[in-house]
């Protein structure tokens, strides 16, 4: 595997794998990697020639300066995995590599910058879609892989590209789990056993939602789906919606696509979750 740290030798390098004819995979990560990114670069590796992974942990996409401090940064385990699982090329780029002083940007990525997370974390699809947008330009894939872990992360994505007319195919790549349910994220290194053992109501409810929805008792799911979550110790819901798989308004019966979404802090540790119900 071969890492660059300046996009200029990145682009250069990537210049001629194109010129080759090869096509690139692109997987965009901020680290601490996991089963969940991994499965991302192993889609990859089916899908094209060359796999690039990107680590960069990127500043303005946060908007508490206590997560951005302590979000975990353990480059050589994530090389070590990264060459594990074969992937080409490490982007690994600083700060100042990617970011000149105040710069600035706005997207206007319509009602998904309010809605879900975009309530709970203002700011953070604005940085999301600006670092994206600089890293497509840099690596130019043809294909870019994210997981359905973050579904409202994929739907602004796919916004940023249509508007900006970008030449990438995204995919969408199935939640990960740990063996209990809970979905891998580079935030869990942060749960005690016991907080582990209460953010399991997450999954558990998802489940629950699952398999007790008729096709239209959106409202009465919910509010069950809000008290299973209000009854557990040491969790504080922040959301949990039914929502229209495409718009992540309140999903209703001529939604093709539903999908349950659920936010919540467990301890100091933000956790996000989803399942299809209707795909
Ligand atoms: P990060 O949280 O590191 O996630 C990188 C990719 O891994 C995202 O597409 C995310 O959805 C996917 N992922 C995370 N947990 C997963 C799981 N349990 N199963 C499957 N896929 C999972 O998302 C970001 O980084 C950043 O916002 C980024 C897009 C890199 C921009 O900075």
């Amino acid at each position: 595997m071969k890492t660059f740290i300046t996009k200029q030798s990145l682009a250069a390098y990537l210049q001629l794998i194109r010129a080759s004819g090869k096509t690139i995979g692109f997987v965009p990560t901020m680290g601490a990697l996991h089963q969940g990114h991994l499965s991302l670069i192993e889609l990859a590796r089916q899908h094209n020639d060359v796999v690039v992974c990107s680590i960069f942990v990127n500043p303005t996409q946060f908007n508490d300066p206590k997560d951005l401090e302590k979000y975990p940064r353990p480059i050589a385990a994530d090389t070590h995995l990264l060459q594990q699982a074969k992937a080409d090329i490490l982007f690994n780029p600083g700060v100042k590599e990617m970011y000149d002083d105040n710069e600035q940007w706005h997207l206007n990525i319509g009602e998904l910058e309010h809605l879900l997370e975009g309530k709970f974390r203002p700011g953070h699809y604005q940085g999301v879609t600006q670092v994206v947008y600089k890293l497509f330009n840099m690596v130019k894939p043809d294909t870019a892989f994210f997981g359905q872990k973050d579904y409202q992360q994929f739907l602004v994505i796919s916004k940023l590209v249509e508007l900006m007319n970008m030449p990438v195919e995204l995919v969408m790549c199935p939640i990960k789990r740990e063996d209990d349910g809970l979905a891998m994220s580079s935030r869990n290194i942060h749960l005690s056993a016991d907080e582990h053992r209460h953010a399991l109501v997450l999954s558990k409810t998802l489940n629950w939602a699952k398999a007790n929805f008729d096709g239209s008792n959106f409202d009465v799911l919910q509010k069950e789906a809000e008290r299973m979550i209000n009854a557990e110790d040491g969790v504080a819901l922040e959301y949990f919606e039914i929502a229209d798989g495409g718009t992540l308004h309140p999903a209703d019966a001529a939604s093709k696509k539903v999908v349950a979404l659920v936010a919540a802090k467990v301890g100091k540790t933000r956790l996000i979750d989803n399942v299809l119900l209707r795909s």
